[in-house]
C-alpha cells in the first residue's frame, strides 16, 4: 500500500527540503557523480565538497584523470583519508579507457567490475548520471528502510541485506530517479538521523512502522554481539 506513495512523498519533501546546490549536481555528468559517490562514500558532504571543485579543476573528464600521474592523483585526494578510494579511482579511470572508449559504462555489471564500485554506488551513478532505474542501499537507506517497513535483523547480514535489497527495488519511481537518488541521502542524513529522527517533520510518518510502535531507537536492529 506505501509502495506507490513513497517515492511520491520523499520527491516532494525533496523539492522544499532537499540538497539542491551540490557541484556535482551541476553539470551532472557521469564522470562528476562518479567522482562524487566515491568521494562521499566515507567522507561527508561539507568536507568533499572543496576537494570535489579542487579535482574536477585539475582533472576536468575521465581521459584527463587516466592520464594523470599517480602522484596527481594521490596530491589532490590528499586530506581526504582512505587512500585506497584514489587508487581504485585511478584504476578505474585507465580501464575505462581501455574497455569504454573512456567512458563510465552504463551497464550494472560493467560498472560494479571496476575497481571501488559496489552495487550501491553503480546504482547510485546509473540513476543520477543516467536516469536509469537502479536503486541504492547505503548506510542511511538501510537505516530508513528498516525504520518504515519494521525490518528486523541486523542489516549487515546477508539475508537481512538481500530483503532490504528488493524493497529498496519495489520502491523506484517511474521518474526523476536522479533526484530520488539524493532525495534517499539528503533524507537519511537530515531527518531520519540515526539519533532522534524528526518524525514530527517526515513525509512518511503516517506509515512508518518504527514510529507508530516507539521503536525509532530500535531499529535498524543493531549488530548482535
Ligand atoms: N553520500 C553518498 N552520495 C551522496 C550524495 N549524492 N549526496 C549526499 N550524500 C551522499
Ligand atoms: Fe524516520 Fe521517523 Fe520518518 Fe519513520 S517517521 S521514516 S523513523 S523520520
Amino acid at each position: 500500500a506505501l509502495a506507490p506513495h513513497y517515492a511520491d512523498r520523499l520527491l516532494a519533501w525533496f523539492d522544499v527540503s532537499g540538497r539542491h546546490d551540490l557541484p556535482w549536481q551541476h553539470p551532472r555528468t557521469p564522470y562528476r557523480v562518479w567522482l562524487s559517490e566515491i568521494m562521499l562514500q566515507q567522507t561527508q558532504v561539507r568536507v568533499v565538497i572543496p576537494y570535489f571543485e579542487r579535482f574536477v579543476a585539475a582533472l576536468p573528464d575521465l581521459p584527463a584523470l587516466a592520464e594523470a600521474s599517480q602522484d596527481e592523483v594521490m596530491a589532490l585526494w590528499s586530506g581526504l583519508g582512505y587512500y585506497a578510494r584514489a587508487r581504485n579511482l585511478h584504476a578505474a579511470a585507465k580501464r575505462c579507457v581501455e574497455l569504454h572508449g573512456g567512458d563510465l559504462p552504463r551497464d550494472l555489471d560493467a560498472l560494479v567490475a571496476l575497481p571501488g564500485i559496489g552495487r550501491s554506488t553503480a546504482g547510485a551513478i546509473l540513476s543520477q548520471a543516467w536516469g536509469d532505474p537502479f536503486p541504492i542501499l547505503d548506510g542511511n537507506v538501510k537505516r530508513v528502510l528498516s525504520r518504515v517497513f519494521g525490518v528486523e535483523g541486523w542489516p549487515g547480514l546477508p539475508a537481512n541485506e538481500k530483503r532490504l535489497w528488493s524493497i529498496a527495488e519495489s520502491l523506484l519511481p517511474d521518474a526523476r530517479l536522479a533526484d530520488y537518488t539524493q532525495a534517499q541521502m539528503d533524507f537519511g542524513a537530515t531527518l531520519c538521523t540515526r539519533h532522534d529522527p524528526a518524525c514530527v517533520l517526515c513525509p512518511l510518518q503516517d506509515d512508518c512502522i518504527a514510529r507508530r510502535e516507539g521503536r525509532t531507537d530500535e531499529l535498524p536492529t543493531p549488530k548482535p554481539g
